[in-house]
């Protein structure tokens, strides 16, 4: 991975007077600092990208500076896409601000529908098909993980062979604000990416930076989907499912780390109290082991330890969220120390009986055992007694959260 130096060409300074075009009133709605402006519009002159994507507009100053930057270059256009329709700094009703409207606003740049196309309301992966290749992408989204990973794992797909990257609020987790420190997204992501990194003039602390994509990028991009299992700041609102898409674009392996990351992450957003509304995927994804699990007349858990605990825990602290369906019961406990716990919460623990199921498909077994070793040997038993639904703990958390809830 090479670490571009741009001091001798600095990118804030390249070309950086046609920025004084744009109305001094309108640019003070930045959220941008000049030097970051300067930094990308310097990029975007210096490689000349045809197909510009921005991620995540707001009142669309960055979208004013990138079409404004590309005003003379009559192949170029801008696509920008926020997933809201308001900007967020304008909770009263009246005083609603339509994302873009800055942009919009500016008379004397070109924001015809052959220069920019801005779409509302909807996260990248529900259009970046329809979008098309890309050469030039800016993601100045969301900023709490795993957002902004999810936003470029969407659009890599589609950028060209040395397209280019622009990360914005890359130190917003170093603020004072309170509300600002979890925002470690732009940052997990730049340095987990392959890519030749272009840091900006100012490199102590720096809050842009931008990354060329090379062939390491594809090679290496479990890294980043490994990465996407860090702990999820971001709302479960702000969350689309990406389940159908990466399983189209990527090796199935990487989709695994994906699900990996929402098993971490799901109990941990239902624990917030608030409903994982927009996982319709989750649900689709874990809803035929789902059916198999509640068409049983009841549930074994084998092993009797933490894991056993938190799922009666689970089961029992979170009924309301999933009221609709009933659950079967939990039938018995097995444990090889049985002679040592007697029960978990009032439900006796026995020695596990694997000939009792007798091939029957009237019972599910949940594995709750720590190591993944152990859980294969027990699973191998069970399934040796012609057994086959079989659960490991892991597994259940999310599907029951993500299947009861609205
Ligand atoms: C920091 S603001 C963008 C500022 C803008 N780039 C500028 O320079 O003025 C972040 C925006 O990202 C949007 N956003 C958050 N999550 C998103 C997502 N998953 N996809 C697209 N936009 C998102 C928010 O609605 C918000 O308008």
């Amino acid at each position: 991975m090479k670490l571009i130096n741009s001091s001798n060409t600095p990118m804030e300074n390249f070309e950086s007077e046609c920025l004084n075009r744009i109305p001094a009133d309108l640019l003070a709605c930045s959220e941008m600092t000049d030097a970051e402006r300067r930094f990308i519009n310097g990029l975007i002159r210096y490689h000349r990208p045809k197909r510009i994507l921005e991620i995540g507009v707001a009142e669309g100053a960055g979208s004013l500076v990138i079409l404004n930057t590309i005003q003379d270059d009559s192949d170029a256009y801008l696509t920008s896409i926020d997933i809201a329709d308001y900007h967020y700094n304008y909770s009263n009703a009246n005083e609603k601000m339509h994302v873009g409207e800055v942009a919009k606003n500016c008379n004397n740049l070109d924001s015809s529908d052959s220069k920019w196309k801005l779409i509302t309301g909807k996260d990248p992966v529900e259009v970046m098909e329809s979008i098309g290749i890309i050469d030039f992408c800016i993601i100045d989204s969301g900023h709490v993980h795993p957002i902004e990973s999810l936003n470029f794992l969407v659009v890599l797909p589609y950028l060209s062979a040395d397209a280019i990257v622009v990360l914005h609020d890359i130190a917003i987790y170093r603020s004072y604000i309170p509300e600002f420190r979890n925002m470690h997204a732009p940052k997990l992501l730049f340095d987990s990416v392959v890519a030749d990194k272009l840091l900006p003039c100012q490199r102590a602390y720096y809050n842009i930076a931008a990354f060329q994509i090379t062939p390491g990028t594809r090679k290496y991009i479990s890294n980043v989907f490994s990465m996407l299992s860090f702990r999820w700041d971001c709302p479960p609102a702000m969350l689309s499912n990406h389940y159908d898409y990466f399983l189209k674009h990527y090796n199935s392996d990487f989709v695994e780390y994906y699900l990996e990351a929402i098993r971490a992450n799901v109990p941990l957003l239902a624990g917030q109290g608030t409903s994982v509304s927009v996982s319709p995927g989750l649900k689709k994804h874990f809803s035929s082991a789902w059916d198999d699990l509640v068409s049983k007349k009841g549930i074994i858990l084998y092993g009797a330890g933490s894991n056993c605990l938190k799922l009666l825990e689970f089961w029992g602290t979170h009924k309301h969220l999933y009221a609709e369906v009933l659950l079967p019961p939990v039938f018995e406990i097995w444990d090889i120390n049985a002679d040592k716990i007697s029960s978990v919460h009032n439900i006796p623990v026995v020695l596990p009986r694997f000939s009792t199921l007798n091939g029957s498909s009237d019972y599910a077994v949940i594995i709750t055992l720590q190591s993944k070793g152990s859980y294969y040997f027990v699973s191998l038993e069970i399934t040796k007694n012609g057994f086959s639904n079989v659960f490991e703990f892991d597994d259940i958390l999310p599907m029951l959260t993500a299947k009861g809830l609205a």
